[in-house]
């Protein structure tokens, strides 16, 4: 079994990024789960926080992606890059003994917008910040869902056929490549 570790990068109720993790929980391949955690609980990053003991939070996020064979980001995407509060907790993450998780871990990274860009700048500002963590990116494929409003209903599900099909197959090709 491969064991994909998902973060969404939004804390909003009714988030499509949130929407779409979801989704792929569903499309996973044969042979791989996604299991999906919340980045709810991690402060502000603070190093004399850090240097009073580590958040129990950020301890969680740790080891849960030490534990899992890759790690799947849905960003949204602010003012064309990251939004704050996810960089804040992946930044917490790989501060110090944690940067050992990040160390050739597969990554992946796909996002939703409302607009038509469907977060390519985000995924894009996401490059130079795995580089820096010393991640294994996936680059065989991209999934950037635009328009997505008329994608997910109200109860947070991916309703659009279409959606689904292009998240399939980009979660079978970055299972496979974490095999590979
Ligand atoms: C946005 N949004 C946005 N969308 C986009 O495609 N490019 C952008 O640069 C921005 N910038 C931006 C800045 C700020 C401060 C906010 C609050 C929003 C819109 C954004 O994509 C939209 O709110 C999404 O719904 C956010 O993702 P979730 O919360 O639905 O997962």
């Amino acid at each position: 079994m491969t064991r994909i570790f998902g973060l969404s990068g939004s804390l909003r109720r009714k988030s499509f990024n949130a929407a779409l993790l979801k989704a792929a929980s569903e499309e996973m391949p044969g042979g791989a789960s996604l299991e999906i955690g919340s980045i709810a609980d991690v402060p502000l990053y603070n190093a004399d926080l850090e240097a009073d003991g580590v958040p129990a939070a950020v301890l969680d996020l740790r080891a849960r992606i030490e534990a899992a064979d890759g790690l799947l980001l849905s960003t949204p995407e602010y003012n064309n890059g990251i939004p704050g509060v996810f960089k804040n907790a992946l930044d917490w993450v790989g501060s110090g003994p944690g940067a050992a998780v990040f160390k050739g871990k597969p990554v992946a990274v796909i996002g939703a917008s409302p607009g038509g860009f469907g977060t390519i700048m985000a995924q894009t500002h996401w490059l130079q910040v795995l580089r820096a963590l010393q991640a294994r990116q996936y680059h065989e494929g991209r999934l950037m869902v635009s328009g997505v409003r008329k994608l997910v209903d109200d109860a947070g599900e991916v309703v659009d056929a279409e959606t689904r099909g292009r998240l399939a197959t980009f979660l079978e090709g970055f299972v496979d490549w974490t095999r590979g």
